[in-house]
């Protein structure tokens, strides 16, 4: 059964039918109705009190390098989960959106590949995609095999050297991607899109806020979309308080028809 719509503010929703650009940019959360844990706040993978500090110590640079298997025990259960989750209605928005307009980029957060596999092509994967994996040794990428995944506890060896692999993730303590960045700096810096939506997000990161704020500092639109009140809210045009699922596709409709 699906949800009400949502009801959109009387102003967004002349505004959305002019809009012919849009940056949108997503975190966790627009996944967590396909299933998938957030990280942070209620409920959230690292909200476990002790536990959720050594899944954050599990994901980071020094563990890989010092305790590799103790990363991949994290990472390939991460994986597991994102194999087993399908698109959902907030995805397939972003997707509608895409088709719908002039110019669309999505700058995404989440390694869970839902947003590929949805079907959304103009994408920055900020922090990768949690099924992809590198060797430091031989320069081997590829994807993990999902029969390689199932049982997966320890670290993969290289199909081309036997060197151990690595997720081809950003880990904590690690630097993003140059490609990406100079990906994220073209589009959301130097050329940015008229509107900016911000869904999914507890923006904890200053990469991920920076883009609003300069867009709300310009007076730029900007939209966020999150159940929960976030350090953004007060500094966007538009604070819609409600899930990605059901307040995307509302936005989307509205785009979409003109
Ligand atoms: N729709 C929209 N937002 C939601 C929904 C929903 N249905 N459910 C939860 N949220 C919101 C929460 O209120 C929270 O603000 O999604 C946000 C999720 O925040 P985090 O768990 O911190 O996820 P994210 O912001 O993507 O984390 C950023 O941190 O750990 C790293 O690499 C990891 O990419 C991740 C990054």
């Amino acid at each position: 059964m699906s949800a009400a719509p949502f009801a959109l503010p009387a102003d967004l929703l002349a505004y959305l039918r002019t809009v012919k650009s849009i940056g949108v940019i997503t975190g966790a959360g627009v996944s967590a109705e396909s299933g998938i844990q957030t990280y942070r706040g209620r409920g959230g993978l690292y909200d476990d009190e002790g536990e959720g500090e050594r899944t954050v110590e599990a994901l980071s640079a020094p563990t890989l390098r010092r305790d590799p298997d103790r990363t991949w025990r994290v990472v390939a259960d991460l994986a597991r989960r994102a194999l087993a989750a399908q698109p959902g209605a907030a995805h397939t928005a972003l997707v509608g959106l895409e088709q719908a307009l002039d110019r669309f980029i999505l700058l995404s957060q989440n390694m869970d590949g839902l947003h590929r596999l949805a079907g959304s092509r103009n994408r920055i994967d900020i922090h990768g995609d949690v099924r992809d994996v590198r060797c430091e040794s031989c320069g081997y990428r590829g994807e993990l095999a999902p029969e390689t995944l199932q049982g997966l506890q320890a670290t993969p060896p290289c199909p081309a050297c036997g060197a151990g692999l690595r997720p081809d993730v950003v880990l904590f303590g690690e630097i993003l991607p140059t490609a990406k960045v100079e990906q994220m700096l073209a589009e959301f810096y130097e050329d940015p899109p008229e509107l900016l939506l911000i869904a999914g997000t507890s923006a904890a990161f200053p990469y991920i806020v920076e883009p609003v704020l300069r867009a709300a500092r310009a007076g730029r639109p900007t939209i966020e979309v999150n159940p929960e009140e976030t350090d953004l809210s007060p500094h966007v045009r538009w604070s819609l308080r409600g899930p990605a699922g059901v307040v995307l596709p509302a936005i989307a409709a509205v785009m979409s028809t003109g």
